[in-house]
């Protein structure tokens, strides 16, 4: 990709993206179209982000964990959040439903970005699937953040997410920022006012440089101009960009 002379960016590109912080506090974005795919394997009713997709497969092999690793619910509409919230709050009540489940409208779910998983077995959990940590499911754990993929709610986050720890609920973001987010010890909450301290970098494993810097949106048409030829951009849905810039 050559680099523009300068990206002109409205406030709606703060909305979309594969960083968009999805929560209580900050809705989906409704006009947002995920790009969409069929999740590869053997789920044709189960759709993710085409990269995450991609990404996914490729780290369940590397973990061992191909057919014993199993996608649970991808992509969910709108509808189909709804329908999980109504379900869950009859069949096991108010408490339970508010711990793991994001009220219509802020499920990341909604953004083709999250997938939960389980560990294959004759009966599985749709809300709290069993995901262990041994076995092939501690190995995807471990491998996640170098496929792009965060465990995104844990109990010492509990109070930023506002969703009680699930081990099975994994979030693309790309791999410089799961490994960045992994290596800080944040969660997606916490990351514009991590970056707001300044750009950071990370050193990949192949010894290449990434920087990621974040901008506030604090006008109609904010400029933007990367450094090189390799970059990437995503809005953050907390009124910001966040640019990804890899050294060449
Ligand atoms: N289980 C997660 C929080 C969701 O419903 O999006
Ligand atoms: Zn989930």
């Amino acid at each position: 990709m050559t680099a523009p002379a300068a990206l002109h960016l409205g406030r709606a590109d703060t909305r979309r993206g594969s960083l968009i912080l999805v929560n209580r506090d900050h809705p989906l974005n409704s006009e947002l179209v995920p790009d969409l795919v069929p999740l590869p394997g053997g789920w044709p009713d189960l759709h993710l982000d085409r990269d995450a997709a991609r990404m996914l497969g490729a780290a369940i092999r590397a973990a061992g964990g191909a057919g014993q690793i199993l996608p649970v619910s991808a992509w969910r509409s709108m509808a189909e959040q709804k329908s999980i919230w109504a379900d869950t709050l009859v069949r096991r009540g108010p408490d339970f439903t508010a711990r793991y489940v994001a009220r219509p409208g802020c499920s990341e779910h909604q953004t083709g970005l999250a997938v939960d998983l389980a560990l294959a077995a004759d009966v599985i959990d749709a809300i709290c699937p069993d995901f262990p940590d041994e076995g092939v499911c501690a190995a995807f754990r471990r491998l996640a953040p170098r496929y792009g993929f965060i465990q995104r709610y844990t109990e010492s986050k509990r109070e930023l997410t506002g969703i009680a720890a699930e081990p099975w609920h994994f979030r693309y973001v790309g791999t410089p920022h799961a490994l960045l987010l992994h290596r800080e010890g944040l969660c997606l909450e916490e990351y514009p006012a991590f970056l707001d301290g300044g750009p950071r970098t990370l050193v990949l494993e192949n010894g290449r440089r990434v920087r990621v810097s974040r901008l506030p949106c604090r006008a109609a048409v904010t400029e933007l101009r990367p450094a090189g030829p390799c970059w990437q951009l995503s809005g953050d849905n907390a009124g910001g960009f966040i640019l990804t810039e890899w050294e060449v």
